[in-house]
């Protein structure tokens, strides 16, 4: 078994409680329900990420969409498995094999993706919450997405520039032909492209599997962060 090591997520069920069961169609059937955000009362001054609604100007006479709760109210619990706009590379004289996967083998570069709830052996574990059950809190630990190497990880592009420069050079044949013109590309440290689209994407998905919890939210929900891995998800949620 393998898990991913670019976003870890944790989440922590709370607090059961019964659900309710309608039996037949409410006096509400049918009206419209909108998301009020942020939550009523909640101080928004002292974040820059939330400003006042009176200062993003007017918004016009639309509303936005209910807020979604997917993990409660769908059949089944998405998953995350597009790599999108990634295309995996063919090896250069070997035919792709079923069972190897190289972009979960890139490290650092790898895409995020969900594993199975019964990963961790947990028998019939599932993502969706029970039908007796109530999500009533979500905890989301996690580090960054898809980002570049460490500074100094690049010693093999400094080995081939090393032989290139030296007194008798060297040629490579076959295979690794492609090294006779080959430079390292990769930056250091940072976020790809595609890392900063993985933040974008899980704020959002968090917005529609949990956003309902931010109805009963009294204050503004918590983002801690310390870099920029993390400053794309608020601006999707
Ligand atoms: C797992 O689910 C199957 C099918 O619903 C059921 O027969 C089995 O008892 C469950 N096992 C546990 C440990 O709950």
């Amino acid at each position: 078994m393998r898990v991913s090591s670019i976003l870890f997520v944790f989440i922590v069920e709370t607090s059961v409680k019964a659900a309710k069961t309608a039996t037949r169609a409410s006096s509400f059937a049918g009206s419209t329900t909108a998301a009020i955000f942020p939550p009523v009362g909640a101080d928004t001054a002292a974040n820059s990420l939330f400003p006042n609604p009176s200062v993003v100007g007017y918004a016009g006479p639309t509303i936005t969409g209910d807020e979604a709760a997917v993990l409660q109210t769908a059949p089944a619990a998405p998953f995350v498995d597009s790599v999108f706009p990634l295309v995996e590379p063919q090896p250069l004289e070997a035919a792709p094999t079923a069972s190897f996967d190289i972009l979960t083998h890139l490290g650092s570069l790898s895409p995020f993706r969900s594993l199975p709830p019964t990963t961790f052996g947990v028998i019939n574990a599932s993502a969706v919450v029970p039908d007796d059950c109530t999500l009533t809190q979500v905890h989301l630990l996690h580090r960054h997405g898809a980002r570049y190497p460490t500074i100094g990880a690049n010693e093999v592009a400094a080995a081939v520039h090393a032989a290139a420069t030296s007194e008798e050079g060297f040629e490579a044949t076959g295979p690794l032909k492609f090294l006779n013109t080959w430079t390292y590309k990769l930056g250091a440290e940072i976020l790809t492209p595609f890392g900063r689209s993985q933040m974008f994407n899980l704020g959002m998905g968090f917005r529609v599997k949990y956003g309902e919890l931010l109805k009963e939210a009294t204050e503004l929900p918590v983002f801690r962060t310390l870099s920029e891995g993390f400053n794309k998800f608020p601006l999707s949620y």
